[in-house]
């Protein structure tokens, strides 16, 4: 390093600084990074200098120049942020180990390795550069080859040689595990995880869904032998058609993906389906047979709550499937068989494409099923037909962003907004909720239209902001029966439907706002709808001057129960 101490220095504190930031999505709320040398201006253990802050990593990258001025900075220790409600910066990572009988001393891998006997060795690689992070994107624009680590692996990188180690636990069972950790190519590209021309990533995530949905599809939807093949599921269909009952189980988004197929894939497959939110699942201990097969349903892979139901129905020896949008995480790895939903990444907390996406994976599903089954066989073609018009119909939506954004203005200093629907209407009602309530930190409800006379009807008068999604399908009559209700309180809602549905209401003084969608097949009107509630979000948090790719207080994966 000494021949240009300076660049070199500057060099890794900016790769270190710039991974952070690509880390940043996931919503964390300090930062640091460590680097051997010591620095009279910066936390200094053991000629290690350690630099943190709390807040963005911007505020951590100001500081970092500050103390490189006249210091002594060589390579990269240790570099981390940490999830949880850190204090105070100095509760941040990095926190190196240290020796718990010669307190304050860095305890070095080597040290650390002696000290603990039950190790069962892995692999070596050759001496190359590696990077170490909690997630591809941080590295990618510097490689897209990658090992994986599970729970209790260990890596020791020492003169540029890696080897890899695996704790023996109690309860590990080492005829299960794998003895090498495979190197994989990523099929991610930089540009995957950079914003580009829009102002936000949930912006781009927004206007990605006419190509991210034929990207769940390809290779998957056969159009020209009218088929669907899932790969990850071709082994293990027979069991799955053998089944006694199919749980689903997710949280946040990927719940309400859940929701909104739940009927196609009872029609297709005629075995019962359970929906759960993963923590009340848990929390209830719900009854698992062997004979059960149990879907988990996460865009991160890493939930925790999902994480945990996934491991409670293996311990009961379900068949567990993974619909997960990441490659290598925790949850594609330990279910027995699964699918990728190939969005790409998503980046804006607020979920978007995965969305759209997981619903299509799920319908891919049903309609897998259903395949040996004349009787099914039209409804099939039908909802076949409809996926290859999908992009199209996705695109003539987003046009409608500009009068959305125009629209939501009256919306500005509302309090609350309660979002109506009923069968496969409903799911975007929740959704389309949970995208205010996270965006615009409105209070926001989804209701099932037929549950309107149990109690929310209170709700309504001429003050209360409402949106009804109504489809263009054997709902229509008693959707339209709950806006005629609404109406007749003195609601004044926004209708999101079909362009192929005249709706008027009896009141006809009254004028309602419309939103008009393109009409697509039942169980795939919900891709469609998702997109004006998307939109209507976005806009009515930019307006309101929040940060919709890290609205305050959530984070991106929540990886604590
Ligand atoms: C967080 C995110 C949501 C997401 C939920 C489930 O709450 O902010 O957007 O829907 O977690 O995440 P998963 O990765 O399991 O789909």
């Amino acid at each position: 390093l000494n021949h240009n101490v300076e660049r070199d220095r500057k060099f890794i504190v900016d790769t270190l600084i710039k991974g952070l930031k690509r880390l940043e999505y996931r919503g964390y709320d300090s930062a640091g990074i460590a680097i051997d040398g010591d620095d009279k201006q910066a936390e200094d253990v053991n000629n290690i200098t350690i630099i943190r802050s709390r807040g963005k990593v911007q505020t951590l990258e100001d500081k970092a120049h500050q103390a490189m001025v006249a210091t002594r900075l060589g390579s990269p220790l240790l570099v981390g942020i940490r999830t949880d409600d850190a204090a105070d910066a100095p509760d941040a990572i990095p926190i190196l180990l240290s020796d718990p009988k010669k307190s304050k001393e860095p305890v070095t891998s080597d040290r650390f390795m002696r000290r603990t006997k039950s190790w069962e060795h892995l692999d070596t690689h050759e001496p190359v550069e590696y990077f170490l992070a909690s997630d591809a994107s941080a590295v990618v624009e510097h490689t897209r080859r990658v090992i994986f680590l599970e729970d209790n692996d260990v890596v020791n990188i020492s003169g540029g040689h890696l080897s890899l180690h695996h704790l023996k636990t109690a309860g590990t069972n080492p005829s299960n595990m794998a003895r090498s950790r495979n190197v994989q190519t990523l099929d991610m590209k930089i540009q995957q995880i950079m914003k580009g021309a829009f102002s936000h990533f949930m912006q781009k995530e927004i206007f990605e869904q006419p190509e991210s949905v034929v990207n769940t599809m390809r290779g998957r939807v056969r159009f020209e032998d009218k088929m669907v093949k899932l790969g990850g599921l071709v082994d293990h269909i027979g069991d799955i058609k053998r089944c006694r009952r199919l749980l689903f189980v997710a949280c946040g988004t990927s719940y309400n993906s859940a929701i909104a197929t739940r009927q196609f894939i009872e029609e297709m497959t005629e075995l019962p389906v359970i929906v759960d939110i993963a923590s009340d699942f848990l929390d209830r201990r719900c009854p698992i047979f062997r004979d059960d097969v149990c879907f988990f349903i996460s865009q991160s892979g890493e939930t925790a709550d999902t994480l945990k139901a996934l491991r409670y129905c293996k311990s009961k020896g379900a068949l567990t499937v993974g619909i997960t949008n990441t490659v290598g995480s925790s949850i594609s790895r330990e279910t027995s068989c699964g699918v990728h939903i190939n969005a790409g990444p998503e980046i804006g907390v607020a979920s978007t494409k995965a969305y759209t996406s997981q619903i299509l994976t799920l319908l891919m599903f049903g309609l897998m099923m259903a395949e040996d089954s004349k009787q099914k066989e039209s409804r099939r073609l039908a909802v076949l037909k409809d996926l290859s018009r999908l992009p199209e119909l996705i695109q003539k939506t987003l046009d409608l962003s500009e009068s959305i954004k125009e629209m939501v203005q009256k919306y500005m200093t509302s309090k609350n907004m309660l979002l109506l629907g009923r069968g496969y209407a409903f799911a975007n009602c929740l959704e389309g909720a949970l995208k205010i309530k996270e965006l615009t930190y409105m209070h926001a409800e989804g209701i099932l239209a037929g549950e309107l006379k149990h109690g929310p009807l209170a709700l309504i008068d001429n003050t209360m902001p409402v949106v009804m999604v109504i489809n263009d399908d054997d709902s229509v009559t008693k959707s339209h029966n709950a806006l005629e209700q609404v109406v007749a309180r003195g609601g004044l809602p926004l209708v999101i439907c079909p362009d192929t549905l005249d709706i008027k209401v009896q009141k006809g003084t009254v004028k309602l706002d419309f939103l008009h969608i393109p009409k697509t097949v039942d169980c795939l009107q919900s891709v469609i709808s998702v997109i004006p509630l998307q939109l209507l979000a976005y806009h009515l948090a930019t307006l309101k001057g929040h940060d919709v790719d890290c609205p305050r207080n959530l984070a991106k994966s929540v990886t604590v129960e």
